[in-house]
């Protein structure tokens, strides 16, 4: 199955039920008004940084289909297609491994060259995390990215977004799809967090270390989730963003939130656990919005659908509200 065309104009749609909210007038209605009408401010908080993190695209280097299936490459031009023209402005698009799927070349020389021309016009930096199907060598040498560390070559990465740290940590076992975090990459570890950076860590793991619903997740976990937990317990480290398992997923490490995002070539069909069956469904990223001592995550599927409401544009949302009184809450919490 493959996922309805993106078109950026065609979100939301038109009203195919009498229910729900009043009648809102159209985007090109609202934006003729909206350039004489003053707009009021919003209210709701800002974000200090935005990430979209994306995860398990398993690109194959002759384009042929994951499992006969899948067509990732058509994936990964649906997911730039929305990060191009979404209007979110992002800090980085974050990756979080198994990028490739047959650890090929050709692979990285795809991603390379279509994420390197999206993330141009979008003018975003592009952050690169390894899974157990890239190659290290391949990866490195695909993706630009320097000599590993260490004897076994480690990809550990550390990255300034204007005060926020975001560190990527090599999980992966050559020659098997569990994930070790070893004493290398936990040292290397542990001595970044030892002083913290002035907006807090960000920290991208590609084996979740959270434990999943289905039994068969058992035969490809991280193995020492316990040994992560003491790296960061007490740290600044604010979120962890992980992929491995191609399911959404949240939970926490020795208090420390962990956000799994969903794969963008296949998931799994979680209303089967415990057994596990991958599907041709559901796919897509996250958007990471972090505030001054939050943050929010809201998974964004690449599908879309017939539309139940009218759209509601930005300019439409901020001259309703200046027009019918102020209808917002007025809870005093801010996030940022
Ligand atoms: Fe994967
Ligand atoms: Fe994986």
């Amino acid at each position: 199955m493959t996922p309805p065309p993106l078109d950026p104009s065609a979100t939301g749609g038109t009203p195919s039920s009498p229910r729900g909210p009043a009648p809102a007038t159209t985007a090109s209605t609202d934006s003729t008004a909206s350039a004489a009408t003053p707009q009021p401010p919003l209210s709701r908080p800002r974000p200090r940084h935005v990430l979209a993190h994306l995860s398990d695209l398993h690109l194959t280097g002759d384009g042929s289909r994951i499992d006969g299936v899948v067509d990732a490459r058509a994936r990964l031009t649906a997911a730039l297609d929305v990060l191009t023209t979404w209007g979110v402005r992002c800090d980085a698009w974050v990756f979080s491994g198994d990028l490739s799927d047959d650890g090929s070349p050709a692979s990285y020389a795809f991603l390379a060259e279509q994420v390197g021309a999206a993330a141009a016009t979008a003018g975003v930096r592009v952050i690169w995390g390894n899974g157990n199907h890239d190659e290290r060598a391949a990866f490195r040498a695909g993706l630009g990215i320097g000599d590993g560390v260490g004897p076994s070559g480690l990809i550990l990465g550390e990255h300034d977004l204007r005060g926020l740290r975001v560190l990527t940590v090599d999980s992966n076992v050559p020659g098997t799809p569990a994930g070790q975090l070893s004493d290398e990459a936990l040292s290397w570890l542990s001595a970044r967090l030892e002083h913290p950076a002035e907006a807090g860590t960000v920290l991208v793991v590609h084996h979740c270390p959270l434990p999943q619903p289905q039994d068969a997740t058992e035969l490809w976990p991280l193995r020492n989730p316990g040994a992560l937990a003491e790296v960061v317990r007490g740290t600044d480290t604010r979120l962890i963003l992980s992929g491995h398992f191609h399911q959404t997923g949240f939970g926490t490490v020795a208090g420390v939130p962990v956000a799994m995002a969903s794969s963008l070539t296949y998931t799994q069909e979680v209303g089967l656990s415990p057994d596990l069956r991958g599907q041709d469904a559901n796919t897509g990223f996250s958007l990471v919005e972090l505030f001054e001592d939050s943050f929010v995550v809201t998974a964004v599927p690449l599908a879309r659908g017939e539309g139940v409401h009218p759209s509601i544009s930005s300019a439409d949302a901020r001259a309703r509200l200046a027009g019918a009184g102020d209808q917002r809450g007025s809870d005093p919490v801010t996030t940022g």
